[in-house]
């Protein structure tokens, strides 16, 4: 028997090679080539879409009710694709096991069901007795039972939502055939096969021929398709890079494992803004929205004590108001520890080489600890102020005021820089009663009821500005 054709594919990029090397000539990625089955002649032929010629139309015409978002009814992750679920749409939800992906798309199905129950409803539909589904839930990792006990836990129970336990990529598309969902969830596309690829489940190949097969389906029935894809320890996507030039959007759902908050941004987009920031936390009764995030991450901050400064940050569009903590403890290691959580280390390390020469404070005997209270991560340079003035209040003893906020970046020659949309996140501490602001010089005016330190260098900041004695 002749041995079947195989060829070498990059896990990385998704590049082709006929032998194997120890890189990859397309993206120079080492030691990312794995072996797999050729694809059949045939078996990119037998997509639909690509049977029927397509039909030029004025692109007038086109702009139209096909292309607007149609709302999941979660705000949250309604925030995030800018409105909705395009239609025709696909997206992938990338995530770390255990986040929480197949949680919230079984609630946002489950949303959309009720939603589009309720408009049959109004239009005098019962439903009739033919199988039609509005969304379908397509399980290929954990069986029909198990999402069903976790719809039962989060009193998931509408009549358009359908569920179905399939890992066979034609079988899926049977499905769909079958029940003309207006979404679909693949939970998740590591886990479908197309047998007709044949090489091996979960192989380069078969995850981006499966999905390259649902991007089809999804333009030809005009169905949004959303695919769970599981993420690398790194981050990325597993599997082939194509896979993200091949779907219209990608989110990333993370959050730290033990806090109960959840993050869901979009790192591509083709229909929206990739700057919105969802949240939720986990609780018993699954992802709940959290519209109001600064109240959440200062609820427990216990105002008079030394080291503790709020921020007002900017994640993607959305202002933040966050509690920068510092401890700062005398040690007589040779090299004492510092520890960052939430904010990034080098920044860290940084901040605390200006302070040394630029404000006079020696930490060289000191271990010091910095982070960011309930779970939330801060990289951007706006922070840096806070973590400076948190350090100089540890260091120091004194606390600062509790009605204070603090943004800005510093600069290696210890002066203070403006960060973009400074107004927008004055004008949210000012929201949440916040009085006093330490800022760079060049800042735009106060909102109304807040008192601006303008400081230029970070020497201002620390001596003369910020310890003010905490009476407000
Ligand atoms: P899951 O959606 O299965 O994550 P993923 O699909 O990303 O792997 O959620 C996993 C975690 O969420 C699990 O550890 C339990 C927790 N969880 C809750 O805390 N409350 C809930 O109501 C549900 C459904 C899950
Ligand atoms: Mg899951």
């Amino acid at each position: 028997m002749a041995r079947a054709k195989t060829v070498y594919r990059c896990t990385d990029c998704g590049a082709e090679a006929p032998k194997w090397m120890g890189w990859c000539t397309a993206c120079e990625a080492s030691g990312t080539l794995s072996e797999e089955l050729a694809t059949p002649a045939h078996a990119g032929r037998s997509f639909t879409a690509l049977n029927r010629p397509s039909v030029p139309i004025p692109i007038a015409e086109a702009v139209g009710d096909a292309t607007r978002p149609v709302p999941t009814g979660d705000d949250e992750l309604d925030r995030v694709l800018g409105g909705g679920l395009v239609p025709g749409s696909v997206t992938v939800l990338g995530g770390e096991p255990g986040v929480g992906k197949s949680t919230l798309l079984l609630q946002a199905l489950a949303s959309i069901a009720a939603g589009a129950a309720a408009r049959r409803a109004k239009h005098g539909d019962d439903g009739g007795p033919e199988r039609r589904a509005a969304c379908l839930y397509v399980t290929a990792e954990e069986s029909a039972r198990q999402v069903a006990l976790r719809a039962e836990r989060l009193g998931v129970s509408s009549p358009s939502l359908w569920l179905v336990a399939e890992t066979s990529l034609p079988h899926v598309i049977a499905h769909i055939d079958d029940l003309a969902p207006e979404v679909v969830v693949v939970d998740s596309i590591q886990t479908v096969h197309d047998p007709e690829l044949g090489s091996a489940p979960g192989s380069v190949g078969q995850v981006r021929g499966c999905a390259q097969r649902l991007v089809s389906e999804a333009k030809a029935r005009g169905v949004s398709i959303v695919l769970v894809g599981h993420v690398t320890k790194e981050g990325g996507l597993a599997g082939p890079r194509v896979l993200e030039h091949l779907v219209d959007t990608v989110l990333a759902f993370d959050g730290e494992r033990h806090h109960a908050l959840r993050m869901l941004r979009a790192v591509k987009h083709r229909f929206g803004s990739t700057h919105e920031l969802g949240l939720f936390e986990m609780g018993e009764a699954g992802l709940v929205g959290v519209p109001d995030p600064s109240a959440l991450f200062l609820a427990d901050r216990q105002p008079g004590v030394p080291g503790s400064v709020v921020a007002p940050v900017l994640d993607g569009q959305r202002p933040l108001l966050v509690e920068v903590q510092a401890l700062v403890v005398p040690s007589n290691a040779p090299s004492p520890r510092r520890t960052a959580q939430g904010v990034d280390g080098g920044r860290l390390a940084q901040v605390l080489a200006v302070l040394d020469r630029h404000a006079e404070l020696d930490l060289s005997r000191a271990e010091v600890h910095v982070a960011v209270a309930g779970g939330v991560r801060v990289l951007e340079p706006g922070a840096d102020l806070a973590m400076a003035l948190a350090v100089a209040s540890s260091a120091t003893g004194r606390p600062l005021s509790s009605h204070l906020v603090t943004c800005g970046e510093i600069g290696l020659g210890g002066e203070l820089r403006q960060v973009h949309r400074t107004e927008r996140r004055l004008a949210e501490a000012a929201r949440l009663g916040f009085s006093r602001a330490v800022v760079p010089r060049s800042a735009p005016d106060a909102p109304a009821g807040m008192l601006l330190h303008r400081a230029a260098s970070i020497a201002d900041a620390v001596h003369h500005q910020a310890f003010q004695p905490a009476a407000v």
